[in-house]
Order: C-alpha cells, then structure tokens, then sequence
C-alpha cells in the first residue's frame, strides 16, 4: 500500500480551491495496469489552466492537430484564453485539457479536449468534459455543443448528434474561413443542461 505522504503534486495547496478536483485515474482494462513499480498513485488533479501551463499543453494540443482530431491552436490564442481551459495533471504535469467557449448566457462550446496518448481509457478525458459542463452549469448555461471526431466519446457523456446549423455563432467564428470546410469530418454535438431540451 502505498503512503500518502508519496502522492506529490506540483503546488498542490493543503485546502483545495473550490473548481478543483481529484480524480482517481485507474483504468478500466483498456489502459496498461498501473506500475506497481511507480513512485505515484494513479491521481489525476483537474483544475483550473494557469498561463504557465500553455507550455506543456501545446504538445498534446499539437500533436492531436496534426492528425487532424483537434483544430491547430497558436500558443498565443491558448494563452489569450487561458481561462476558459481546465487541465488535468498528473505528478509529471499536464497531462490533457479541455476548455468551454462561452457564445452568449445561454450557449457555450466544449473545446481542445485532448488527453496525453499514455493517459488515455482511464477516465480522464470524461473528468476533463464533466468539469467542463459543470463550468457551463454554474455560468447558467442551458446548451453545450461541440464539433469532433469522437462521437461515441461524446455520446458516452450524454451528447447527442445533431446539425452544426443549429450553431451559426460557430459557423460565422469557425467553419467560414477553415481551410477544412470542404473536407470537414466533424460531427456536431450537442447536451442540454438544466433539464432544457436539446
Ligand atoms: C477523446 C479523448 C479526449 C478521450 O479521452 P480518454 O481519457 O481516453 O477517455 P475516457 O477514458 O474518459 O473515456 C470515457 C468513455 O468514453 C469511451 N471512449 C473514449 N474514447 C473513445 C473513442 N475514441 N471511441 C469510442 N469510445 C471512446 C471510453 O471507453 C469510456 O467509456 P466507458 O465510460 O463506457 O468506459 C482522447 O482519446 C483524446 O485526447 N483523443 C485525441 C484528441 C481528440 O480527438 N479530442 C476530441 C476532439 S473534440
């Protein structure tokens, strides 16, 4: 049994601010089993992004671009909008993000969700998306969408397919000028919070 005292994360103060939290990252067969070997427990902290964490996001951000699961996203930008991004964190640091793109006090969109490739099948990604919605509940938020690759994975956390007409507020910021649109293999989504319809 591993001691506590050994679980250490980068500044972790003792109380924990209230948008954070802990998240036992332990697999569910899909991932390699933990190495029992390993100096940590498997415990991810989800809180909110700070400007020194744009550094280790950009590669996961990056990497994912550049097989065309996420939109290519300058440092820049990221930083510009730090604030919308939680990340997750594991002792060896950011280990995935996701972020809410706030349209109007009714509308808001899930983006850059993305999970380090060694992280992932362990939960992170849905701790990553609930903290998000949780995020756009608290705003008073009444329907989150998002525009991605992974439909069953957005399904799984109550998603459900519809057009991305419905979302002209991305079309106009977005689609107008993607080099992709042509070519576009993104799916909308959309959940409703609060009870409304989707
Ligand atoms: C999609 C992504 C964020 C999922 O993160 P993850 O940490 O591996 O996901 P989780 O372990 O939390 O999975 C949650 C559930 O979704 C399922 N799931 C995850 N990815 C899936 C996929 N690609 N296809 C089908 N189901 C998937 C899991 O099996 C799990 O189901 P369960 O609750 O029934 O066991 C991660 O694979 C990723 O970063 N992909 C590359 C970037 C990307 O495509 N981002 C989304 C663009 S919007």
């Amino acid at each position: 049994m591993m001691a506590a005292s050994r679980i250490a994360f980068p500044a972790t103060p003792p109380a924990m601010p209230a948008r954070d939290r802990l998240v036992l990252a332990l697999g569910d067969g899909a991932a390699p089993d933990p190495d029992p070997a390993a100096e940590y427990a498997p415990i991810v902290l989800i809180r909110p992004a700070q400007p020194a964490d744009v550094a280790e996001m950009m590669p996961i951000l990056d990497g994912f671009a550049a097989q065309g699961l996420l939109l290519p996203r300058k440092p820049e930008d990221v930083l510009r909008t730090i604030d919308d991004f939680f990340v997750a964190v594991d002792p060896t640091g950011v280990v995935g993000c996701a972020g809410l793109r706030v349209y109007s006090p009714v509308l808001a969109e899930v983006v850059g969700v993305a999970v380090a490739e060694r992280c992932q099948g362990r939960g992170i990604g849905r701790h990553l998306v609930e903290t998000v919605v949780d995020e756009a509940m608290r705003l008073g938020i009444r329907r989150v969408f998002a525009l991605t690759v992974q439909l069953e994975f957005f399904k799984k956390l109550g998603f459900s397919p519809t057009s991305v007409a419905e979302f002209p507020e991305k079309i106009e910021r977005d689609c107008a000028g993607c080099a992709r649109r042509s070519a576009c293999i993104e799916v909308a989504v959309v959940r409703s919070l609060h009870g409304d319809p989707a």
